[in-house]
């Protein structure tokens, strides 16, 4: 990912401590969070300094390398941070496996990201073939070089698709209650590609009038069916684009896809507090009496998917 102008990545080790581009402040203030301790990156996760399935899923591979003396505890701790996204409980066991081999628990976490990296341009690459040029792109939440590490997964296709010179516009659901189209906004404005950000219940209007030719997001699971649970409000964009004859892709790489689950009620659905929605900016937007739920996710059942975006390839139905 460009900031000003020079890459970087939404995390990274050093000097045996794990820093993060803090996602809490941005796109208001660029900070960084520095991780010490096991506990720190187990907060992080849950606080969403850093968020995003797969970029959960490499901070906790850090966080076994900063626990790695008390395996089976960090592996615990780690687990227990969010239960929806499957690269969480992916990476962790990635990291047991390695560090059971006798394997170097740096090494094997430095190989798991940049195999990650990777997997997420080449989703791009794949990705990229399904932008034409002057096409009308919806996205939902922030599945970018932020909720990946670099390139992301959703967003990786626009990526290669700009830089290689192709001109289209994508439309950035705000994605209440946290906002996270803020972030894909801000991704989207440091690479210089064509956008605006729309209200949740925008999105229908737009597809109606047809101003909007396919929609891609990203997925927090995939499950044996090929039902996925991604960010709240994903599944009601899914029915708004088959009811109106739009193509509806999902991005993933391959530690996104839970082989043990068979269909998408399995899924374990986050439920985060009550401020998420009651307060915006440090403003508070309800009276403290309003009682509220706060989903963070829900499932989209596998008719709605025009095709799963993959490191591999563009598929149309899972196995
Ligand atoms: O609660 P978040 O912000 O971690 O949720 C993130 C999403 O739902 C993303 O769309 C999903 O993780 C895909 S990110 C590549």
């Amino acid at each position: 990912m460009k900031i000003e102008g020079k890459d970087c990545r939404a995390l990274w080790f050093e000097d045996g401590t794990l820093k993060f581009i803090d996602q809490r402040k941005l796109p208001y203030k660029l900070e960084i969070y520095t991780a010490k301790t096991v506990d720190d990156v187990a907060f992080a996760i849950k606080d969403m300094v850093v968020r995003g399935a797969p970029a959960i899923g490499a901070a906790a591979t850090y966080g076994m390398v900063l626990g790695v003396n008390d395996l089976k505890n960090t592996a615990e701790k780690l687990r227990k941070t969010r239960p929806t996204a499957y690269d969480l409980f992916y990476a962790v066991d990635f990291m047991v496996s390695k560090i059971k081999d006798g394997g170097d628990a740096l090494d094997a976490a430095n190989n798991y990201v940049e195999d990650l990296i990777d997997r997420c341009r080449r989703i791009g690459e794949n990705g990229e073939e399904l932008i034409k040029e002057g096409m009308k792109i919806l996205t939902h939440c922030n599945a970018g070089a932020l909720a990946t590490v670099d390139y992301g997964t959703a967003l990786a296709p626009f990526y290669i698709a700009h830089r290689k010179g192709k001109k289209f516009f994508v439309y950035a659901d705000e994605t209440r209650p946290r906002c996270q189209g803020l972030l894909t906004d801000w991704e989207l404005t440091q690479e210089g590609i064509d956008h605006a950000v729309i209200a949740d219940n925008a999105a229908g209007h737009f597809m109606k009038n047809g101003e909007i030719d396919m929609v891609i997001t990203g997925a927090d699971r995939i499950v044996s069916n090929g039902d996925f649970a991604n960010k709240i409000g994903t599944y009601e964009k899914a029915v708004l684009a088959k009811e109106n004859n739009i193509p509806f892709y999902v991005a993933a790489p391959i530690s996104t896809f839970d082989k043990t689950i068979k269909s998408g009620d399995e899924i374990i659905i986050e439920e985060r507090g009550r401020d998420e929605l009651a307060i915006i900016n440090n403003c508070k937007i309800m009276p403290d009496y309003t009682k509220v739920k706060n989903p963070a996710f829900d499932v989209t059942p596998a008719e709605y998917v025009t095709g799963y975006i993959t490191e591999e390839k563009i598929t149309k139905k899972l196995e």
